[in-house]
């Protein structure tokens, strides 16, 4: 958005009152006749280009009092302002710092939670936010209490995606490769064979569709198939997990080895695996900065890699059960006989839910990471390189310089 005062702009409008967005901006721009607040104009032209319909509401002379430096928000007496539901009301309407003027209005602890998240969300994005409160003039002339209403976010550099801001400051960010090639495509590979897996393993367990079982009658091969299918990529997957290992053995990459897989060394991987947890349950603000893996990711990691291993144990061992005479399959099938095809089953199933879990929170937690830290986490399962902060200190890796 532009304005024809190009030092401020006007963002989103973040309603958590009864008005709506529009109307927010609106009370936001009241403003006396011929202003000249910089931010009162801008949000005078924003709403004059955006919502022609709006009136900007009209503030007396002599009505505001603007911000100080010992109140930082201004006090204004709006007339006749078209509120929620139609109603026309006079307003006192108080704009500025949002600590500043939820200190001074009424609002539920969850609502200035939810403003300053969002409030924190729109100044990652280099917008300031304008809060915006009001207390309705009673009809005796008295005032009502101040409630919150929201904020406006304001910015006095244009609106830029963050690939554009990164690239006007190349200093600020630095690209760090982290994941090599064959990791990466080993990654991708797991996804598409676990799918596969899933998919073929389901049916399995239950044939949902195709030709119903009827004593008699041929049921054709679609069964077949499908197991044919699992079996195939069973093998395709343990030579995934094959390639892995010998990675973890042979790999010159310090995030690849056995070591890697076990984060928890000193003291400060405790408290960092900590106050990781603490910033997933929203109980803290900053996570420990990672160049690799978090140590609470790293476990989660480690876990999965243990579940796939036991998974492929249980699978073979099912396989294996066709196969009996031979040796080598007879003996893959020795945990079949200790605790019962059944059982097996069972477990094989149970893991399958386990990964389809840990896929859900995985898809989750990644985007998430990456939208809040903005290190490029997911991109970087494609392309190898994740963005630091120039300068900054991750727990396990030198300063970035
Ligand atoms: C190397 C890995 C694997 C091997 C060797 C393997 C092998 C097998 C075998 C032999 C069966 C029994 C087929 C039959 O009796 O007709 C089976 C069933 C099944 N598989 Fe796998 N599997 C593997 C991985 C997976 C994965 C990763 C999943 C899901 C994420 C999965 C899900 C299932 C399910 C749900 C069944 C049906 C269980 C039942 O009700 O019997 N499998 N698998």
């Amino acid at each position: 958005m532009t304005t024809t005062h190009p030092p401020i702009q006007v963002g989103d409008a973040f309603s958590v009152g009864k008005l709506t967005p529009r109307q927010l901006l609106a009370l936001a721009a009241s403003a006396e006749p011929g202003t000249t607040d910089p931010v009162e104009m801008a949000l005078g032209d924003t709403l004059r280009r955006e919502y022609p319909d709006l009136q900007v509401p009209e503030v007396l002379p002599g009505e505001s009092s603007p911000a100080r430096r010992d109140r930082r928000y201004s006090v204004a007496r709006v007339r006749a302002f078209p509120g929620s539901e139609g109603a026309i009301r006079d307003l006192n309407v108080m704009r500025g710092d949002l600590e500043a003027v939820m200190g001074a209005a009424r609002a539920p602890r969850e609502i200035r939670s939810v403003l300053r998240r969002n409030a924190q969300m729109a100044s990652m994005r280099g917008a300031r936010p304008l809060a915006v409160a009001s207390a309705r003039v009673q009809p005796d002339g008295s005032l009502g209490p101040y409630r919150m209403q929201g904020f406006v976010a304001l910015r006095t550099t244009p609106a830029r995606g963050f690939a554009e801001e990164t690239a006007l400051r190349p200093g600020e960010w630095v690209r760090v490769n982290v994941w090599s090639a064959l990791l990466r495509f080993q990654h991708w590979l797991n996804v598409v064979v676990v799918f596969v897996l899933s998919c073929t393993g389901y049916y399995i367990m239950d044939p949902f569709f195709g030709p119903p079982a009827r004593a008699g009658e041929p049921t054709g091969y679609l069964m077949g198939w499908f197991r044919l299918v699992h079996f195939i990529a069973a093998f395709v997957w343990l030579a995934v997990g094959l390639t892995r290992v010998i990675m973890a053995f042979r790999s010159r990459d310090r995030y690849l080895r056995w070591p890697a897989l076990w984060p928890l060394r000193r003291k400060s991987d405790l408290v960092n695996l900590g106050q990781t947890a603490q910033y997933y349950l929203f109980l803290r603000k900053h996570a420990p900065l990672y160049l690799g893996h978090n140590p609470l990711q790293q476990l989660t990691y480690t876990g999965v890699y243990l579940l796939g291993a036991v998974q492929m144990a249980v699978g073979f061992s099912l396989y294996s059960l066709y196969h009996q005479d031979n040796a080598f399959w007879a003996l893959v099938a020795t945990p079949a006989h200790w605790v019962g095809v059944p059982n097996l089953r069972l477990l094989h199933t149970m893991i399958m839910f386990a990964l389809w879990a840990f896929v859900i929170a995985h898809i989750y937690l990644a985007v998430r990471a990456d939208s809040l830290e903005r290190h490029g986490g997911v991109s970087s399962m494609v392309n190898g390189g994740v963005w630091l902060r120039r300068g900054s200190k991750p727990a396990d890796a030198p300063v970035i310089e």
